[in-house]
């Protein structure tokens, strides 16, 4: 068997560009989201310490979940969304956390990606397996050149996140960011290039070397 037969049968997408693709991990299934996903949504995004360190408010109520996952939805494929995935924990068959790829660039073939995850299920290396996944279906199925992706200056962990899945810094927007407070973060800026994947040159390459 090829490893591309093997991504393929791992990989139930292909037959419908309109939709996202359901991907595997050891710990994860990483899927559409669903508006039945709204209770889980609510248990990690009503608190204080998810939403604004990506910079959106909490959710007052479970309605306030459904609406943000049918608006989710409704990016899905679009011209500038390629979507948002839901990380269902295999364990529990509990939704704990998103992945989206929003800022999708069809002429350069450019995204950006962003993620939360609920705090019971942080300090385990679950975001990292998340993302580095759904980057290689980014290069190897969409055909994206170039994957950025961004975090507050005082965002320690999603630094860490981003280092690990192999991305290199390229700037600082200073202050650009108003925070619920009314004071300013910087924003650091970084990406990975399709060839930095293909040559192998990421974290998580080298490791299953
Ligand atoms: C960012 C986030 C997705 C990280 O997910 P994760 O799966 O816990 O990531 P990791 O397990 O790889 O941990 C990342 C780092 O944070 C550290 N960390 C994790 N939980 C922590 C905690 N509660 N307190 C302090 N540090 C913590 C880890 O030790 C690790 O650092 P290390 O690699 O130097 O050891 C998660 O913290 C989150 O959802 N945060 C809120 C939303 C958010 O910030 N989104 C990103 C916006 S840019």
């Amino acid at each position: 068997m090829t490893s591309s037969s093997i991504i393929n049968l791992n990989n139930v997408w292909g037959e419908n560009m309109s939709k996202l693709p359901i991907l595997f991990t050891e710990r994860l299934i990483i899927r559409p989201l669903s508006i039945n996903d709204a209770q889980d949504m609510y248990d990690y995004s009503y608190r204080d310490n998810v939403g604004p360190r990506a910079g959106w408010k909490p959710h007052q109520s479970i309605a306030d979940s459904e609406a943000v996952i049918r608006s989710m939805i409704n990016q899905t494929m679009t011209d500038t969304n390629i979507g948002i995935f839901a990380l269902e924990y295999r364990e529990n068959k509990k939704m704990i956390g998103t992945i989206g790829v929003h800022r999708y660039d069809k002429t350069n073939l450019s995204a950006e990606v962003g993620y939360v995850l609920h705090p019971d299920y942080w300090c385990k290396g679950l975001m990292v397996e998340a993302l580095t996944k759904v980057i290689m279906w980014l290069f190897d199925q969409m055909g994206l050149y170039r994957i950025e992706c961004s975090h507050f200056d005082f965002n320690y962990q999603s630094k860490r996140v981003i280092e690990k899945c192999g991305f290199t810094i390229e700037g600082i927007s200073r202050k650009k960011i108003v925070l619920s407070d009314g004071s300013r973060a910087d924003l650091y800026n970084y990406a990975i290039l399709r060839d930095e994947y293909l040559n192998k040159q990421l974290p998580w390459q080298k490791k299953k070397e």
